[in-house]
């Protein structure tokens, strides 16, 4: 064998790589600004860092430049901010803020698209937007803007930009269906924090959820309500979303599901009539396509109803996605009870997530999702047999092996 000798590395003379006490490495806390928001000042983990990058983003029409707009109102009243409108005119961006209140003083736009160009902007400012990331370009790729190279080019630049400069920035990109333009995923690694905003656009409700931080806690969210001027933050969740529930009505269930940390009582309606169609209609919204299939499937095997003679309208109400299984169980009941025309228990909730052999699981958080409920004056829950449950909260709990012993511990004509 051919005994190999290592080359001694290259050691860089000119400027040695030092190494600093970690007890003198300042600490970025106290540097924090606020957004002018408070809710999403807590999304942030305490405000915004200088020089941050966070990525906004989102389905079109959900809500991501009105977020942005109104921080930088709020941030503007004080400060500089830079907001770079390559989707929008100039004019577009002041109808908006029009809209949202009274234009700050030092609120700056410019609809240029070349990166290059704004960022000289970029150093005099406290907080920049960059709306959208995947309408501006870089003049070192010959691509198109919104293409996977251009996006990450662009978000590279403005990163550097944002530490060179100490200036917060936000980047807004729209989520697409797979497909033509680079969607946010792309970026995710390389920005500071990323936020989503979920939920149905035509609904008046939106989550914002971190779901990465690198200054802070993730899988928080915020529920934010569309309005006339802006986005509001709502401090009580459940009691908003369950506002407007006819308690009792055929077809609704509440549910309480989990957000990230915290639980929230959603109402899922679902609306049975016979279908006079070869191919009976399934409109879903608020819960996956899939997993209602699977439910009204199941409904058919395990419960002997005949869902396949019905079309199926579910809803979740204040247009809530929900992706948790633990909404199954009270979907299934919502179909079942609309099925029959006879509505549940008005102080009842459900959670489980329901097996293809009809069988009831049981999932996390069972004691956070009753006391939400209990809070709320929910005093009884369907949930699995087998539900690990510490603290009750005081509920009256009917523990269901399956979808059948569910269903019938519901009021007589709900069967
Ligand atoms: P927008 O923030 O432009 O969405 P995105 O940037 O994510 O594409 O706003 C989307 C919708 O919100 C739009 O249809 C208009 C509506 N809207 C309101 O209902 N109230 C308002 O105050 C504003 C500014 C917009
Ligand atoms: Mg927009």
């Amino acid at each position: 064998m051919v005994e190999e000798r290592a080359e001694p590395r290259h050691v860089r003379a000119a400027s040695p790589t030092r190494a600093v006490p970690l007890m003198d490495v300042p600490l970025d806390q106290e540097r924090r600004f606020s957004s002018g928001l408070s809710a999403l000042d807590a999304l942030l983990g305490g405000g915004l860092v200088p020089g941050s990058l966070v990525l906004v983003g989102g389905e079109p029409g959900i809500g991501k430049s009105t977020l942005v707009t109104q921080a930088a109102m709020r941030v503007a009243a004080e400060a500089p901010v830079l907001y770079v409108s390559a989707e929008e005119s100039p004019k577009q961006l002041k109808m908006r803020v029009e809209r949202l209140g009274e234009a700050p003083a030092h609120l700056l736009v410019t609809s240029e698209n070349i990166v290059e160009a704004v960022s000289p902007l970029l150093a005099d400012v406290r907080l920049a937007i960059v709306d959208s990331i995947q309408t501006v370009r870089s003049e070192a790729l010959e691509t198109a803007s919104g293409s996977v190279g251009q996006v990450r080019e662009c978000a590279a630049m403005l990163q550097r930009l944002a530490k060179e400069t100490d200036t917060a920035t936000f980047l807004v990109g729209h989520v697409t269906k797979e497909g033509a333009i680079a969607g946010p995923r792309v970026l995710e690694h390389l920005v500071d924090v990323v936020l989503y905003f979920e939920g149905e656009p035509s609904g008046a409700y939106r989550v914002l959820r971190a779901v990465k931080n690198r200054f802070g806690a993730t899988d928080e969210v915020a529920l934010f309500e569309m309005g006339e001027s802006g986005l509001r933050h709502v401090e009580n969740p459940s009691s908003a979303l369950l506002a407007e529930r006819v308690a009792g009505a055929p077809g609704s269930a509440v549910a309480p599901v989990m957000e990230g940390t915290r639980c929230l009582l959603a109402e899922v309606q679902a609306l049975c009539t016979p279908s006079f169609l070869n191919n009976p209609r399934r409109v879903v919204t608020g819960i996956d396509f899939n997993r209602m299939t699977i439910l009204l499937a199941v409904m058919e095997k395990r419960l002997g109803l005949r869902m396949g003679a019905q079309d199926v309208f579910v809803n979740v109400a204040g247009g809530l996605r929900v992706v948790e299984p633990a909404a199954d169980l009270p979907a299934l009941l919502a179909a079942a009870s609309s099925l029959n025309s006879q509505g549940l228990p008005a102080d009842l909730v459900a959670f489980g997530e329901v097996g293809l052999g009809g069988e009831i699981r049981s999932v996390a958080h069972a004691d956070r999702r009753l006391k939400e409920a209990a809070g709320l004056g929910f005093q009884t829950a369907v949930i699995a047999k087998s539900q690990a449950v510490s603290d009750d909260a005081g509920a009256q709990l009917i523990r269901a092996r399956d979808v059948g012993e569910a269903v019938a511990a519901m009021p007589a004509s709900a069967r």
